[in-house]
């Protein structure tokens, strides 16, 4: 691939053209007031004057509250998502793809009473505009339509191109070595935004210049259309405003969170896994006490799964299961012993307070043992958040001393099951949530 620099580049104004009005011949116009059109000219032509002769225009009233909802609407009507949305400012993606302010809905340069919407196919109007004028002048041209936009990182807006024909709208480099002997794998040029972005030095916003040729630009036709200029959704980095995306991060938090029964071989990370811990931890508990310890079982893993299961087991034998009924109940628990961790929570019940009667010595225990679920749901969730699954089995509920001898921790610490922990085959994702709240 050859570079995309020209020699030099001349940018030349069209001055005279009329203020345009739906019905009106912009071809027509356009010719008149640049007969010197040549061949390779790029003609370089504002959105604005496009969505007035194709009548995208919107009547609005003179009260200011009245034409804001107005143009709210059309903003709407325009937009297929919003991405972003600060103050008055609406970032959207219209119809065609495009990410801008207000879906291009605009009220500058036309009359007050006016709006703009974007013409309807930009792309479209380029190549009926540039058939037109190769009838009326018999010039081989290409048209770039251009829009102002903002831009996410940078202050202040550039024209870019949201239509085009006649023109290879993108210079990709990739497999083109540089004169240093880098090869360019990623540098693909906007070449039509470029040349939108500069002929607006020569049509400016006041003058009433809405079109500008380049001259001495190497035209290379390709098909391209500005809609290739537009990234793909699933491509896109940014796809939501940061206080959208995290506004979402918060409300599907705790809906990523399911039982997650069959792992990937990957290992877990410790440190994800520590930051989940740390997270859970801070779940509510009475009195201002710290009631959890979670234990991560490695070393004593398989002596602890083998002796709860001849708990189980005896467990079983004496309710008069049948021993394949005892092995096709056992199988249950090869959750934890497939799952890449397991973590033990542990209820302390440090600073509980004592009741002389039983109602409320029983509401003290409670008390705790919620908040040892409270904890370890803030566990499960918080590891849904890192993209890690996990399922709560209540095995060590059922056998407790054993779980204490095993791995030697204080006769008052209360195993609340077992929380096995890897990452998911699948991908989490959130689910719905469930309706059910009961108002009395
Ligand atoms: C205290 C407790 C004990 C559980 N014990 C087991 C268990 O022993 N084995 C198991 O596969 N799932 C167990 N579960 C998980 C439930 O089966 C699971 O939460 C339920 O099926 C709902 O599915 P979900 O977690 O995907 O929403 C337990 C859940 C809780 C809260």
């Amino acid at each position: 691939m050859t570079d995309h620099a020209a020699a030099a580049l001349e940018l030349l104004p069209v001055p005279g053209l009329p203020e345009f009005r739906p019905g009106d011949d912009l071809a027509g116009a356009i010719a008149q007031a640049a007969p010197w059109l040549r061949d390779g000219d790029v003609l370089v032509v504002t959105s604005k004057i496009l969505s007035k002769v194709e009548g995208r225009l919107v009547r609005v009233p003179a009260d200011l509250e009245e034409r804001d909802r107005i143009r709210r609407e059309h903003v709407d009507a325009e937009s297929v998502r919003v991405l972003a949305r600060k103050m008055r400012t609406l970032i959207t993606e219209n119809k065609l793809g495009i990410v801008q302010a207000a879906s291009g809905v605009d009220a500058s340069n036309v009359a007050g009473d006016e709006i703009a919407l974007l013409p309807v196919d930009p792309d479209g109007s380029a190549a009926s505009l540039r058939r037109a004028l190769k009838g009326l002048l018999g010039v081989e041209i290409a048209v770039v339509v251009t829009d102002t936009m903002g831009r996410a990182w940078r202050i202040g807006q550039t024209d870019a191109a949201i239509g085009a024909s006649g023109i290879r709208v993108l210079h990709d480099y990739a497999g083109s070595v540089d004169e240093h002997g880098n090869e360019l794998a990623v540098t693909m040029v906007a070449i039509a935004d470029e040349i939108a972005a500069a002929a607006d030095l020569v049509k400016g916003k006041l003058g009433a210049v809405p079109v500008a040729v380049l001259r001495g630009f190497e035209v290379v036709d390709d098909g391209s259309t500005a809609r290739d200029l537009t990234r793909p959704t699933e491509e896109d980095l940014f796809r939501l405003g940061t206080e959208e995306a995290l506004a979402q991060g918060r409300a599907e938090a705790v809906l990523m969170r399911r039982s997650v029964r069959f792992y990937s071989s990957e290992p877990v990370d410790l440190a994800v896994l520590k930051r989940a811990v740390g997270a859970a931890l801070t779940a509510p508990a009475p009195h201002h006490t710290k009631p959890l310890r979670f234990v991560l079982v490695r070393e004593k893993r398989a002596e602890l799964l083998r002796a709860m299961r001849e708990q189980w087991t005896a467990d079983l034998r004496g309710d008069g299961f049948t021993e394949e009924q005892i092995a096709r109940r056992l199988r249950r628990g090869d959750l934890l012993v497939e799952a890449p961790e397991i973590v033990v929570p542990f209820l302390v019940r440090d600073g509980s307070h004592a009741y002389p009667d039983p109602r409320r010595s029983e509401a003290e225990k409670t008390m705790f043992t919620v908040a040892g679920g409270a904890a370890v749901q803030g566990l499960l969730v918080a590891l849904a958040a890192e993209g890690l699954g996990s399922c709560w089995v209540s095995s060590t509920i059922f056998c407790a001393d054993v779980v204490r001898s095993v791995l030697g921790v204080p006769q008052d610490w209360e195993p609340l099951g077992a929380v096995a922990v890897g990452h998911p085959t699948e991908p989490l994702t959130p689910r719905e949530p469930l309706e059910g709240l009961i108002e009395l």
